[in-house]
């Protein structure tokens, strides 16, 4: 029998102007987003100018600074990234019009199978949660944009032009990063080279309408990505990362900056020396949020272990390979609030 795919989307609920959240949404209190006192602490969190990557007297300190942020937290913003403006807010509207379109339409894409290249969904895994998370998303394999972009929506017409152009500037900035974030750990910026350049992005379209009771609910639990990194381009504020003393800090949302959030199989290639970045979207009463998550990792099967040069007598080998594949399958079988998937590659 075939999974049952159909869901009531967040969008869909929200015309319906309820007060209340339906009791399905409600989280247990100690996992609600304002328990705790330290919660939303404003912090200024790097913002790293990659205009000067490419001048050699000035590469190092670019260096230094993704060093310190991947050590801190694992999160940085970054400016003058070169892709223009236009190119980020077209995606951002597209995936608005998207999430606009009758639901009919958008059931077209949903499936309860978490390989499917293109899904339409809500919550985390509608099939597996528990509770349920306020947003509903459109997940796009993107790389090599060739053999994948025939699967995407052809409605809005212009969806697959300008998602596509947002996807191939991501693949782009996403080696630039990497490069940088690989020097940043003392290896050779080659490292991994073609195994990055064809490796799987899936960008993670996320819709988070307004909710009326924001305190009871998240957009999305606490969890870390799966892959190298992630770039984030979102329309508001609305996300939060946590501090290794488990603080929340709220991103403040710069106009024209980029998100970079490390993965776990950037922990893992490490070999922990960096972490991948809990995250969690939180949600407002006013306005609905957009934001698009281009997920980077090694290709869909390739495995990734600890790099040798980061492996010693005071560093052993501190993590099992792992693979995107594997990261889909543990997900598959676990609710996220669960089971994390790095927690099963960690060696003790
Ligand atoms: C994600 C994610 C956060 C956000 O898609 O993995 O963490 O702010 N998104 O939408
Ligand atoms: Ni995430």
């Amino acid at each position: 029998m075939e999974p049952d795919s159909s869901f009531t989307s967040v969008m869909a609920l929200t015309l319906e102007r309820q007060k209340n959240i339906p009791e399905q949404y409600v989280l247990p209190p100690l996992q609600r987003p304002n328990m705790s006192l330290t919660d939303h602490i404003p912090t200024s969190l790097p913002l790293i100018d990659l205009s000067m990557i490419n001048h050699p007297a000035h590469r190092s300190q670019v260096i230094d600074e993704v060093h310190a942020a991947c050590k801190q937290l694992g999160f940085f913003q970054v400016i003058n990234h070169g892709i223009p403006t236009s190119v980020l807010k077209d995606a951002l509207d597209s995936a608005e019009e998207f999430f606009n379109l009758p639901s009919e339409e958008k059931m077209c894409f949903a499936s309860a199978d978490v390989h499917e290249p293109v899904r339409y969904g809500t919550s985390m895994n509608h099939g597996k949660d528990k509770v349920f998370y306020w947003r509903d998303f459109l997940k796009l394999y993107a790389n090599p944009i060739s053999e994948w972009i025939h699967l995407w929506p052809s409605n809005p017409p212009s969806y697959r032009e300008k998602m596509g152009s947002y996807a191939d500037a991501m693949h782009t900035l996403q080696k630039r990063l990497m490069e940088v974030v690989l020097e940043s750990l003392g290896l050779n910026a080659n490292y991994l080279h073609e195994d990055i350049d064809e490796g799987s992005q899936v960008l993670a379209v996320n819709c988070y309408p307004s909710c009326p009771e924001p305190d009871l609910a998240l957009g999305m639990p606490p969890h870390t990505d799966y892959g190298t990194l992630t770039i984030l381009n979102q329309s508001h504020q609305g996300l939060e990362i946590m501090d290794h003393d488990k603080k929340w800090h709220s991103v403040p949302f710069i106009e024209g900056a980029l998100i970079v959030q490390l993965g776990d199989q950037s922990e893992v290639m490490s070999n922990g020396r960096y972490k991948g970045t809990p995250h969690r979207a939180i949600l407002n009463t006013q306005k609905k949020r957009l934001s698009i998550a281009s997920l980077h990792s090694l290709a869909i099967e390739k495995k990734i272990g600890p790099a040798p040069e980061l492996v010693d007598e005071q560093h052993p080998v501190a993590y099992k390979e792992g693979s995107f594949a594997e990261f889909l399958d543990c997900i598959a079988l676990n609710s996220v609030s669960d089971v994390k998937y790095i927690d099963t590659l960690r060696i003790h």
